[in-house]
């Protein structure tokens, strides 16, 4: 029951990527469709398919792709030159901007990806505090890192303190430096913190970790602990910021850290990151305010790109106008409420998860799910069968998260419902007797 036709040359160059890049593709989405384009909440593969978006580009284009006013912004900048390495104007406007924005954020500090962010992140809580150790969270992702790659997808029974590296090639001394906890589990984080205050120099955590939303107080409790310590608080709002609200999920849910990480939506779909903080904090990456011992350097060719800042600044434009983010959760709830109602009726057993910007299914018989042992038994063959019928029939999702855009409209949904609804049958019927 599927709609998806491939053609010569998408075949083709799916030839060529599996000839000449490992694995057939970029270490994404599969590697049998090849996008062509995108405008506003859709895109088109090679072959001409069309399909409602909700990869958004794992994020970045909560605007919309394509959108009018961002393309005219990059145009303007792109026939002025596309790279300096040096202060340009809109990236000093987007570094205000953020600042406005997001609570923690007294100053900023840019890089191109959300990797780099966070690896910069955690150092600056060791530079900030002269001790080592990182806390972070089962299942947390926090890019691609030597530090970040631990316990991110572990499938070992326990979840104790020390990490498992999730990568080959990661020496195991950097394992040695990260300590991992259950996320949503205010009680072992707060044991592990009193028992390593004085080698903790930092906790970073997604605010809404994954698809997992935060408990009521776990965030406000981690920042009562980290205080009590001088232990940086490190909220990883590479999704989650100007995304749950404008001010990230540090607005959202009214919890203030002591640094934050951007990514995704701030460069509005090309290579732009950031590390804000507290002005105390940012300080290290001043030589002239903390002298060579405390210095941080972070230069990168590509760091502030004016392209990348005009587009965030664009896009941040026109999701700071009014309505915006109602209309992306109001949008959220009703895609929510059509992908609860398909797997409902085809009898398949999930939860939703989430919040309405984003949010997916797992397909779990569990009531609930609060960190990541809780998604470790979800039927990952009834998910792949689910998201590979939803693509066939013009849907576009990663098995993993719906992002929700603006752009996004009442035409999308309905398109939306009647694929998730198709898609459901196949997966319930598919399943072996
Ligand atoms: C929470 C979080 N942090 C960090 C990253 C890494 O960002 P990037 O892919 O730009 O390196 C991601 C990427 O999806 C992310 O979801």
């Amino acid at each position: 029951m599927t709609t998806r036709k491939m053609g010569d040359s998408e075949q083709a160059l799916v030839e060529i990527a599996r000839r000449v890049l490992p694995a057939g593709g970029f270490g994404n989405m599969p590697q049998e469709t090849i996008i062509r384009e995108g405008r506003g909440g859709r895109v088109w593969d090679v072959s001409g398919n069309e399909y409602v978006d909700y990869l958004l580009g794992s994020g970045p284009m909560l605007v919309g792709h394509a959108h009018p006013e961002v393309n005219a912004a990059v145009i303007e900048q792109v026939g002025r030159g596309s790279t300096f390495f040096a202060n340009n104007e809109y990236g000093i406007l987007l570094a205000a901007e953020i600042c406005e924005a997001m609570p923690c954020a007294e100053q900023v500090r840019f890089a191109s990806s959300g990797t780099e962010a966070d690896a910069y992140a955690m150092r600056l809580a060791r530079a900030w505090t002269g001790k080592s150790k990182i806390l972070k969270f089962e299942g947390g992702y926090h890019g691609m890192s030597d530090y970040a790659l631990q316990s991110l997808w572990p499938s070992r029974a326990g979840n104790s303190e020390a990490a498992v590296a999730d990568s080959a090639g990661i020496p195991a001394s950097v394992g040695g430096e990260m300590l991992v906890c259950p996320y949503n589990d205010l009680e072992a984080a707060k044991q592990l913190i009193h028992k390593y205050k004085d080698e903790l120099a930092g906790v970073i955590v997604e605010p809404m970790q994954r698809l997992i939303p935060p408990a009521k107080g776990f965030l406000e409790g981690l920042r009562a602990l980290t205080s009590e310590y001088k232990i940086a608080l490190i909220f990883d709002e590479v999704v989650t910021g100007f995304r749950l609200a404008y001010g990230g999920g540090q607005e959202y849910y009214g919890v203030t850290p002591d640094i934050c990480t951007l990514g995704k939506v701030i460069g509005g779909g090309y290579p732009l990151s950031a590390i804000a903080g507290k002005a105390e904090i940012m300080a290290h990456f001043d030589m002239a305010k903390v002298g060579t011992a405390g210095f941080m350097p972070q230069v990168g060719t590509l760091s502030g790109n004016p392209i990348a800042a005009i587009a965030g600044l664009a896009s941040l434009k026109i999701l700071k106008r009014p309505g915006a983010y109602e209309k992306i959760h109001a949008t959220g709830r009703a895609v929510w409420a059509a992908l609860d109602k398909a797997l409902k009726e085809a009898g398949i057993p999930a939860i939703v998860l989430g919040e309405p910007v984003m949010f997916d299914a797992i397909f779990t018989t569990r009531g609930s799910i609060t960190d990541y042992r809780g998604t470790l038994d979800q039927d990952k063959a009834m998910s792949k069968r689910f998201n590979d019928a939803a693509r066939a029939n013009g849907v576009f999702k990663s098995d993993g998260k719906i992002y929700i855009s603006l752009a996004h409209d009442e035409k999308d949904v309905a398109d939306t419902a009647a694929a998730f609804t198709l898609a459901a049958k196949v997966a319930a019927e598919a399943v072996p007797a």
